[in-house]
């Protein structure tokens, strides 16, 4: 199947899972019990631990839909994540996007922060680039449209890479490889620090 094709059919494939509107009770319970094999890589009630694995906690519904449909149709690429979609049905992905995005989200880290001049230019970078037009003023997502505040910083730094060199693939608009075309990795490093810092 060529990529148009592929990407068409995710496309439908979503349309129908948002078509079907919010899951049942029982889709729910269903998805609590489920997601506690996903907190092993993604964290204990969904807030991660490990630098390239994404905390998915208040994560918007929909954007968790959206990527697990493209995880299992292998329009988004990640091994683990493909083989792990393959075995999720619709009721599975409502399910899990309805439980995910309810629990509380990820805090700004403990710790000073080491290199606050990276911050200040990752927030006027963020401002100059028109981030905050689609992800929000608080970057907490909206839609399919990911939350990136308080993400861990180095998947933030793999996820604009991914979508700089073309190896993430996701929604049928090129919103983040038009928004990532004109910056460098020094760019994209500051972006990825202010957001995982942003209070
Ligand atoms: C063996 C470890 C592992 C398990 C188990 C796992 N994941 Fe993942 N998941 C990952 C990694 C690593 C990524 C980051 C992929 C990348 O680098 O782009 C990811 C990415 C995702 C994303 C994309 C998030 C984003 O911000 O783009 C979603 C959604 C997701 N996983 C949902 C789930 C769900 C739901 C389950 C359980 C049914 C699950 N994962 C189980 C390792 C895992
Ligand atoms: C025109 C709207 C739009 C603009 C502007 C935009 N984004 Fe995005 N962004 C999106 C969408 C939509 C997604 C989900 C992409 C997908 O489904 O593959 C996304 C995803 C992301 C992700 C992946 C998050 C994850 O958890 O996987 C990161 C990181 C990101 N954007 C950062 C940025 C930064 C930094 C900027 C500014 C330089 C920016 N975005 C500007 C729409 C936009």
């Amino acid at each position: 199947m060529s990529v148009r094709r592929t990407l068409a059919w995710a496309g439908i494939a979503a349309a129908a899972l948002a078509a079907a509107g919010a899951s049942s009770a029982e889709d729910l319970a269903a998805a609590k019990e489920k997601a506690r094999a996903c907190f092993a890589c993604h964290g204990e009630g969904g807030i991660s631990r490990a630098p390239e694995t994404p905390s998915l906690a208040g994560q918007p519904d929909n954007f968790i839909q959206w990527q697990l449909v493209y995880f299992r149709s292998q329009t988004r690429k990640v091994e683990v994540m493909n083989a792990i979609a393959s075995a999720l049905s619709d009721a599975d992905i409502r399910g899990l996007g309805a439980y995910l995005s309810s629990l509380p989200p990820p805090q700004p880290p403990g710790e000073p922060d080491d290199r606050p001049e990276l911050t200040r230019a990752g927030a006027e970078l963020a401002r100059r680039n028109h981030c905050a037009s689609c992800h929000t003023e608080r970057f907490v997502g909206q839609g399919a449209i990911a939350r990136l505040a308080n993400q861990q910083e180095r998947y933030l730094l793999k996820a604009l890479r991914d979508f700089k060199s073309g190896v993430r693939r996701g929604g049928g608009v090129a919103a983040m490889p038009d928004a990532v075309y004109p910056l460098g990795d020094d760019d994209l490093r500051a972006l990825a620090h202010y957001l995982a810092r942003f209070r």
